[in-house]
């Protein structure tokens, strides 16, 4: 990617729109009342009202308690991203400037009130993550990655409805980019759903993945539609002259929760749970082989748009725990990762790891992404086909395990996930960024679609554990 569309994309939004939403920010603090919009309507809001959810909060109150437990919204409050920032500031004098907080902050970004993101705690909570006007003022997309969404000025709320309802006190405008029956409304996340480092690794590639998948062509399934969940509701709820809608989660559950006291914790945790369990489909067999017996893995990305592990592969980690046993002893195991313990730090030759390697311009292995010059990926597809003649109609993975003879009479397996591995969690609490209690609360979940027990007696060497 040249560096010069992105420079010329910055240059126009501090000179255009970053200067024009400065001035929407002066108009005034509350709700401020306009003459001269179209309908008779309430006064609208402006300025920082507009921009803090806290005011969208008493009448969309269920979107807002969604947003407020979601990794939109943690996302400058997440202390890991906290200590990578810092880390990151400190050992490259500043030059990485505003390269996380592009994302994780960017309306602080925007309004030129953070270079840097180093003083995010004290800016006002509006400002950090992704919030409710970030994503519903962008009236273009200019790019493919490291966010490039580019604000209106205009104070209007794109959203799906080409008729919202009069009693709304902010202008509304219909949006492709905000409707996930359109396709165009995957580019609106995929801007900030890969990231390339200033060396150039594209490090996150869901929105490229997905670009790739049977989902981006004739199976037309925008981000939007496998998560944001619809339902039949309100979109504003006790405000005169509102019906019945479809309306969307905006919880956006998947791998990270927050690790401090946050909203919405319980239920968050939840849905990353049920969305896991459903996402991928895994088939264990036993087979006698004139060479030996082995175990024969098998995982099919079924449920994701995209390749799975996705994102920030880098720091996540999946993996295959399998253990066979015979008269209740075990004879074989791998993929046993302790508590605490890096997936990859366990020296174990057959490992099924899926996950991301990164490296810097030196060629060295790194865990702090913003050093990457070339990533080296482990993950398994996603379909790109929805024709069962076709080549490349099957997609799933299969991984063969040695095991000792005798035969084992029992072999469990289930796959394991963290959303961020002790590589980087231990390297950032030994440079005093982050504290040790918090990188503990780190979760590892078991994705239950993948827990597959085979036994002799039940299955033999002919059948499989499906
Ligand atoms: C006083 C009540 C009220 C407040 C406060 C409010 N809204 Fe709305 N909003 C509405 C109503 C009413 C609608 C129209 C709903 C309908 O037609 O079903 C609406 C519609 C929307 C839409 C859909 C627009 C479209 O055309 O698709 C978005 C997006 C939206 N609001 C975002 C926000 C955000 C963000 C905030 C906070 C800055 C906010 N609203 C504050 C009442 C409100
Ligand atoms: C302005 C940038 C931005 C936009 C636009 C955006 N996201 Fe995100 N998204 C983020 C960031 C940053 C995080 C991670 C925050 C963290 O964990 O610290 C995130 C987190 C998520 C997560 C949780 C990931 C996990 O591992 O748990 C999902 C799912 C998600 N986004 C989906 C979407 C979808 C779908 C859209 C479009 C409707 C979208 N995002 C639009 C920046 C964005
Ligand atoms: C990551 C981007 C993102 C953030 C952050 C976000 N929204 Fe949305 N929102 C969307 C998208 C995309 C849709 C359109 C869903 C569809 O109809 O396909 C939407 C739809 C809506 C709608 C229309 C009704 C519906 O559910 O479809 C309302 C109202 C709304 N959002 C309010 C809010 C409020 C209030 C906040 C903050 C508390 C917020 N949104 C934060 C992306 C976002
Ligand atoms: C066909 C359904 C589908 C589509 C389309 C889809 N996703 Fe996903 N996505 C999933 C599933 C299933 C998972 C894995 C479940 C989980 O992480 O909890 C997932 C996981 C994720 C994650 C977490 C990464 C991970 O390793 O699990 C992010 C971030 C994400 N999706 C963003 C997006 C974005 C952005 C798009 C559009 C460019 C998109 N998704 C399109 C189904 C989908
Ligand atoms: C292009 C937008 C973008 C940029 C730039 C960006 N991030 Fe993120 N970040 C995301 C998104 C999107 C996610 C969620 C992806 C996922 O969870 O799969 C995320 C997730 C994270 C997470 C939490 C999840 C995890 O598993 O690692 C941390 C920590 C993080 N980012 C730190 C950083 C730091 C530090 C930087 C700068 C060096 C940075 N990010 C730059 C978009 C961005």
């Amino acid at each position: 990617m040249s560096a010069t569309p992105r420079a010329r994309r910055r240059a126009s939004w501090r000179g255009g729109v970053g200067a024009a939403l400065a001035a929407l920010a002066v108009a005034g603090a509350g709700v401020v009342a306009a003459c001269g919009t179209k309908d008779d309507g309430p006064p609208p809001l402006s300025g920082e009202a507009l921009m803090n959810p806290e005011t969208c909060r008493s009448c969309h109150e269920e979107h807002f308690r969604q947003w407020s437990g979601s990794m939109h919204a943690y996302a400058g409050e997440d202390p890991v991203f906290v200590a990578m920032n810092k880390r990151m500031q400190r050992e490259t004098k500043g030059a990485a400037g505003s390269l996380c907080v592009g994302c994780h902050a960017p309306l602080a970004v925007r309004m030129g009130r953070t270079t840097d993101g180093l003083n995010l705690a004290e800016l006002p909570a509006y400002m950090r993550g992704v919030t409710c006007y970030f994503c519903h003022s962008t009236d273009a997309v200019e790019g493919t990655h490291n966010n490039p969404l580019r604000l209106a000025a205009d104070g209007a709320l794109r959203g799906p409805f080409a008729d919202p309802a009069k009693a709304a006190p902010h202008k509304s405008a219909y949006s492709p980019l905000h409707d996930r029956e359109s396709p165009e409304s995957s580019a609106l996340c995929g801007a900030c759903h890969d990231v390339v480092t200033p060396a150039g690794a594209h490090i996150e590639r869901t929105f490229t993945e997905w670009q790739g998948s049977v989902y981006a062509g004739v199976g037309k399934l925008s981000c939007g539609k496998c998560h944001m969940d619809g339902r039949e509701g309100l979109a504003a709820p006790g405000v005169a002259g509102v019906g019945v809608r479809t309306v969307h989660d905006h919880g956006f559950p998947a791998v990270d929760i927050a690790l401090t006291p946050f909203p919405e914790a319980e239920a968050q945790r939840r849905a990353v749970q049920a969305f896991l369990d459903n996402t991928l489909i895994a088939k264990l067999c036993v087979r006698q082989l004139p060479t030996g017996v082995v175990a024969e893995v098998t995982l099919d990305n079924a449920f994701a748009g995209h390749k799975f592990p996705s994102g920030a592969n880098q720091d996540r980690r999946a993996w295959v725990e399998l253990v066979a046993s015979r008269g209740g002893a075990e004879v074989f195991v791998s993929g046993r990762v302790p508590d605490g313990k890096a997936a990859a730090s366990i020296g174990d030759p057959n490992l099924w790891l899926l996950r991301d390697k990164i490296f810097d311009v030196a060629g060295k292995e790194t865990h702090m992404f913003w050093e990457a010059a070339r990533f080296e990926a482990e993950q398994l597809p996603a379909a790109t086909t929805n024709d069962p003649q076709a080549p490349g109609f099957v997609h799933s993975v299969t991984r063969t395990y040695p095991l000792p003879s005798p035969a084992p009479d029992r072999v469990t397996m289930r796959v394991r996930m963290r959303p961020l591995d002790f590589e980087l969690l231990d390297d950032l609490v030994a440079s005093g960024d982050l504290d040790r209690e918090i990188a503990a609360r780190v979760p590892t979940y078991d994705l239950a679609g993948t827990v597959k027990e085979w036994t002799a007696a039940s299955l033999g060497f002919t059948r499989c554990a499906e």
